[in-house]
């Protein structure tokens, strides 16, 4: 793990209350998936080009929006819980390094606030309520706000469980930690309840990928795809680019890692629509091994929660400019000059 990420990992750790930690760290199960996606990008080896000019290296990158950083945060739920200023805090410090922000739908932070705070476009994360309304109701805040593409998560019929062991103590949940933009749909208690699956709905399909495009006007990423079939399947219905993820091991653990089935994935779409990809992603060199495997655009969540606690905003943008500097340096190394030519010029298992 490259080292600013290591130090805001472990400051991280010593600056949240165990609970807290723990939240922000577990898998689900036994923790296998969990432990596996980090180590599961080394697995890859890189066969560099030589003799190219590399003097000049390009992260552009165009998504449902424009970016200077193919590195982007991804939605993770209840930011406060880390830091005072949560959401507000992550999506200002991506906007202003040109990286992809996803705002989670359990943000403790309003829509509206986010949007201003992102100056820039963003993109909103979806899950399904029983409740349609409240879902139509978010995307359609989302949309006024300024998102400019929806990702629905599909791995989270129910909140994974775990079961390892940890504090003991549960989390104390103040007012401010509550989820905000769900309404009064929620009772209070579920509002502050970051294990709760609240009313997900569990019998959702295919259709639901239409609907979403239909309300929102927007396209739709569809994220927790391990599956090829899957993946076509849902390019059929639809969707307007998939995102290979196992939701950080926090789901069924045991699930195969995002890193060993990107590239069957991105076969299986071929040029139809946009891959990209999260989940033990912690160094450039595993940013260019995703970006190489076929991916556009490579997401973290974890490091992005560890240097939120430990710096804020400042640290979430040192985070992601650090990304895009090694990532610079690394395509440097490897003979490639921009992100079209990363994909297959440079990996070999
Ligand atoms: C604390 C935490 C909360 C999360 N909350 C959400 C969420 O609300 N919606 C979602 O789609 N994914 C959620 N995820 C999954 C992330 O979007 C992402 O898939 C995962 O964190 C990537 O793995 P990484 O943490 O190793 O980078 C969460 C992950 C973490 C660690």
């Amino acid at each position: 793990m490259h080292p600013m990420i290591e130090a805001f990992r472990e400051t991280a750790a010593h600056r949240l209350d165990p609970p807290f930690w723990e939240y922000v760290q577990r898998g689900c199960g036994m923790g296998i998936s969990v432990a596996e996606a980090e180590s599961s990008w080394a697995a890859y080896r890189l066969r560099p080009r030589t003799l190219r000019d590399v003097s000049t290296v390009d992260l552009g990158l165009d998504l449902f929006g424009t970016w200077s950083n193919p590195v982007g945060v991804a939605p993770t739920a209840f930011h406060k819980l880390t830091h005072a200023e949560g959401e507000i805090a992550t999506a200002g410090a991506a906007g202003a390094v040109g990286s992809p922000f996803v705002l989670s739908s359990r943000s403790t932070c309003r829509i509206e606030d986010v949007g201003a705070a992102v100056w820039g476009p963003w993109w909103f994360q979806v899950y399904m309520t029983l409740t349609r309304e409240v879902t139509e109701g978010m995307v359609r805040r989302a949309v006024a706000t300024g998102a400019t593409a929806l990702v629905l998560t599909v791995d989270t019929p129910y909140v994974g469980h775990r079961n390892i062991p940890d504090s003991g103590r549960p989390m104390e949940m103040t007012d401010e930690l509550a989820l905000v933009n769900m309404g009064d749909h929620l009772t209070p208690q579920q509002a502050r309840a970051p294990w709760s699956h609240i009313d997900q709905d569990p019998a959702i399909g295919v259709e639901t990928i239409e609907w979403l495009k239909q309300i929102s006007g927007r396209p739709v990423v569809v994220k927790g795809v391990l599956r090829e079939d899957d993946a076509r399947l849902f390019v059929d219905h639809g969707a307007d680019a998939v995102w290979v993820s196992a939701h950080g091991g926090r789901q069924l653990d045991r699930a195969v890692t995002p890193a060993s089935v990107l590239p069957e994935i991105v076969e299986a779409v071929g040029d139809s629509v946009p891959v990209v990809v999260d989940g033990g992603v912690r160094d450039g060199f595993d940013i260019l091994t995703a970006l190489g495997l076929g991916a556009s655009a490579v997401f973290v969540g974890r490091p992005a929660l560890w240097a939120l606690a430990s710096q804020g905003r400042p640290g979430v943008e040192s985070l992601l400019l650090e990304y895009a500097a090694e990532l610079k340096h690394v395509m440097g190394l490897a003979g490639v000059t921009d992100l079209h030519q990363i994909r297959d010029a440079c990996l070999v298992r």
